[in-house]
């Protein structure tokens, strides 16, 4: 109807009065060798597609056709009638992961380095959103429901005209004639199967439809969305541009056009489906609803969906397969997660679940589907065969332990040299977020708008849920647990900000009495003991002084190593352990000037003084002198009184750290840290001294 419409009423009488660019047409089945304008991450393909967008986050692709069209009549100046079609797939490279959609346009300019990526798909800005002169028409077919733009679904058409928030839209879908009209619903995203689609406006009813459908069916007699609108109020200029646009987020797509025509006062060329290129294969997928329609159509398919449905579940199968359940490993039964559980609690260990990542692996937040549980499942990498029955057996027993002031483990996974521990999630992070305001969102503890200062109270509690904690791994447990990474990063805050202390991942058990034989240095540095940097011997002698170093962090708000203001410094430069730094201030008379300076003041001077002394006592560089975690927690309560401390007792402390560090033969790390070194980085430097 309205194609024989455009042809008579457009075409004809047209011919006779305006110049040749009034019927102007174009067909691109597939772009090999085509002159196309492409910026950002849009590219040709070898095969001749357009991608506009790959796996890269937050990125734009554009692709123009390269010279303008003139859309309006020369008589009267009015927009005259045109239609587009093209042919497009969006598929993931992560499974059901979706990425924001892409649009197709027309505009004034082909500048579009001000527009952002994200959800406003490399089109607008948050200042040009909605403003009458960006003179821009387009067609969204977005993936993603972003409710400030009030998107119905997230998987939809809309007609936009200078703004994301579409004058119309509807699921996307289509009539099919095939079933008397009835309509069906099209996923846009993760479908081999590319959808054609069709805009067309009509100058004289002043309308646009829009139209999509499988490749491979005709037009459908009804279009998806018909919307009466003025076009010549919007594209004032003589001439414009047409092209698509896209754009990725957090999670990415690859948005791909295969085919594209174009005709002006007529309707678009036919594309040769045959001529198409073929959409790439991006790793394994869920089977689409598509086959569902198709099915019917051609039974002729059918063979081939059964193949393609085969390979999918030999490729679920591979996608979720771990390592086997060896016989000792039976005993640990309830506590071996499956692989596929924890993919889908994690939506496929997505970015966007990444909570953080530190020196052994990444940490994904997740939900269980069975419990419903939310969990923090971290990957550690493992490559050694023997070390595997040990580690679990290790895991298995940690997830044993149990106490208010420990994040709880509920089990493990294995697969491809990879082990995957399953902890209590910790809504409110890890406090090294707290105690150095890291900018950005990355840093910010979860939810907070602004980095939150703790308060001395809520750091004292803290620094005594910990010690409590420590406590019960040492001494109230069947076996000693050493936990040999005590730091900010690994004490994480619950929902009523109690203190945690997380990550047993490296952490290796002794049983009481037996001779613990390590030659294994795990820790990070800044926290290593001197004995234990030196001899490579864990105990929980080296847990409270790292613990030390910790309260003392907690108290200055200072990372382990500072840059000190002092220039005649001995030692290389201007860093110096924060013991030392705390000693120094002591040695000028005044412990207080080591207080955080965020606290303003607003703190119990003996309870800090009592926090200070205690750290330098524990971070004592003699193993002898320092207490053991049931004396500090009584010198936190108050229940015994710290023994008579003078500033003298320390003066020699930092030597015997240089002493162990030269002794120490780290020809990739040193324990003094470049000044460059940002904390993330410096709190994930970990390392190993196999052997040594
Ligand atoms: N159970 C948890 N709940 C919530 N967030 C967590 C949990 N465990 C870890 N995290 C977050 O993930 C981040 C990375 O943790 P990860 O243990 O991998 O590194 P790290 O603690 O910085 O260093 P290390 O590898 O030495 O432990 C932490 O800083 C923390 O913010
Ligand atoms: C995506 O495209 C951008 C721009 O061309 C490029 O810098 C980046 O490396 C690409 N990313 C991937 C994952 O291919
Ligand atoms: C390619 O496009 C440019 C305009 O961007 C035009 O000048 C040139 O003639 C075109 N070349 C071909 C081969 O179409
Ligand atoms: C938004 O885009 C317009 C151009 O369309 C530009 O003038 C403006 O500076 C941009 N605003 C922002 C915040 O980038
Ligand atoms: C975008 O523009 C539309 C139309 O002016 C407006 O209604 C909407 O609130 C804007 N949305 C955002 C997020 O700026
Ligand atoms: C369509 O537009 C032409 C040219 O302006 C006009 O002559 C004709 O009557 C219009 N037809 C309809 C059906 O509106
Ligand atoms: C469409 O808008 C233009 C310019 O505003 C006007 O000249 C024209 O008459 C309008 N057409 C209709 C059908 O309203
Ligand atoms: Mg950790």
């Amino acid at each position: 109807m309205t194609i024989l419409l455009f042809l008579i009423v457009g075409f004809i009488p047209e011919l006779c009065v305006a110049a040749s660019s009034d019927h102007e047409q174009f067909v691109f089945n597939g772009f090999t060798g085509s002159n196309l304008s492409l910026d950002g991450a849009a590219r040709i393909t070898s095969t001749g597609l357009i991608e506009l967008t790959n796996d890269s986050a937050r990125i734009k692709g554009h692709a123009f056709h390269p010279s303008p069209l003139r859309f309006r009549r020369s008589s009267d100046g009015t927009v005259q009638s045109f239609s587009v079609s093209f042919v497009f797939g969006i598929l993931s490279s992560f499974g059901d992961i979706r990425g924001h959609g892409f649009a197709f346009f027309v505009s004034p300019s082909k500048d579009f380095t001000a527009a952002y990526p994200i959800q406003f798909l490399g089109l607008f800005n948050s200042t040009n959103n909605g403003s009458l002169s960006n003179h821009i028409f387009a067609v969204e077919l977005d993936t993603i429901q972003n409710t400030e733009f009030g998107d119905i679904n997230d998987n939809h058409v809309g007609i936009d005209i200078n703004s994301l928030n579409s004058l119309k839209s509807y699921a996307a879908g289509f009539y099919n004639d095939q079933n008397s009209g009835r309509f069906t619903n099209l996923p846009l995203i993760g479908s081999q199967q590319p959808i054609q689609a069709w805009v067309e406006y009509d100058g004289n009813k002043t309308r646009i439809d829009v139209t999509i459908a499988p490749l491979g069916l005709a037009k459908p007699l009804t279009p998806l969305l018909s919307l009466a609108f003025n076009l010549s109020t919007v594209l004032t200029e003589e001439e414009a541009y047409i092209g698509f646009s896209s754009s990725t987020g957090l999670s990415t797509g690859h948005h791909i056009i295969l085919g594209w025509s174009f005709g002006m006062n007529r309707p678009a060329p036919a594309i040769d489906s045959t001529k198409l290129p073929k959409l790439p294969y991006l790793g394994p997928r869920a089977p689409s609803k598509l086959l569902e329609i198709v099915l019917p159509i051609a039974s002729a398919l059918f063979v081939l969906v059964v193949g393609t449905t085969a390979v999918i579940l030999v490729r679920r199968h591979l996608r979720y397969k771990e390592d086997v359940r060896e016989d000792w490993e039976v005993e640990y039964g309830p506590q071996r997660f499956t692989y596929k559980d924890l993919s889908h609690a994690t939506k496929g260990f997505s970015s966007k679940h990444l909570v953080g990542v530190g020196g052994f692996g990444r940490v994904y937040r997740g939900v269980l589907p069975k419990s419903r549980s939310q969990v923090a499942v971290k990957t550690v990498p493992y490559n050694s065969k023997q070390g595997v029955k040990q580690f679990t057996a290790e895991v298995a027993s940690m997830g044993h332990l149990q106490h208010s002031n420990i994040v709880q483990l509920h089990g493990y996974c294995r697969r491809k040299g990879e082990f995957f521990l399953v902890y209590d999630y910790m809504v409110n992070g890890s406090l090294d977020r707290y105690l150095y305001g890291y900018g950005g969102e990355e840093g910010r503890p979860p939810g907070a708008t602004a980095t939150v200062v703790l308060d001395w109270a809520q750091r004292f509690k803290i620094v005594r849920d910990i010690a409590s904690g420590l406590l019960y791994l040492h001494e109230e447990w069947d076996k000693v647990v050493v936990h040999r990474d005590v730091k900010p990063s690994n004490v994480l805050l619950d929902n009523n900000m109690n203190g945690r202390l997380g990550d047993f991942g490296l952490a290796r058990l002794y049983d009481h009495g037996t001779d613990p034989h390590t030659t294994h240095v795990v820790g990070t540095i800044g926290y290593l003991a001197p004995e234990l940097a030196h001899r490579g011997k864990a105990s929980t002698r080296t847990d409270v002084f790292a613990f030390g170093v910790f309260v003392l962090e907690v108290t200055c708000g200072r990372k382990p190593v500072v840059v000190s203001e002092d220039t005649d410094t001995p030692g290389r430069g201007t860093q110096l352990m924060l013991v030392d730094w705390v000693i120094q201030n002591w040695h000028k008379g005044s412990l207080v000037d080591a207080i955080d300076i965020k606290l303003q003041g607003r703190y119990d001077v003996d309870q800090a003084c009592l926090a200070l002394k205690l750290g330098l006592l524990c971070s004592h560089p003699s193993p002898d002198a320092r207490p053991s975690m049931r004396q500090v927690l009584q010198y936190l309560d108050g229940d015994l009184p710290l023994p008579e401390l003078l500033p003298a007792h320390f003066s020699f402390h930092m030597l015997a750290l240089l002493q162990s560090e030269t002794r120490l033969n780290t020809s990739t790390v040193s324990l003094y840290p470049s000044p460059a070194m940002t904390m993330m980085d410096y709190g994930s430097v970990s390392f190993s001294l196999d052997g040594r």
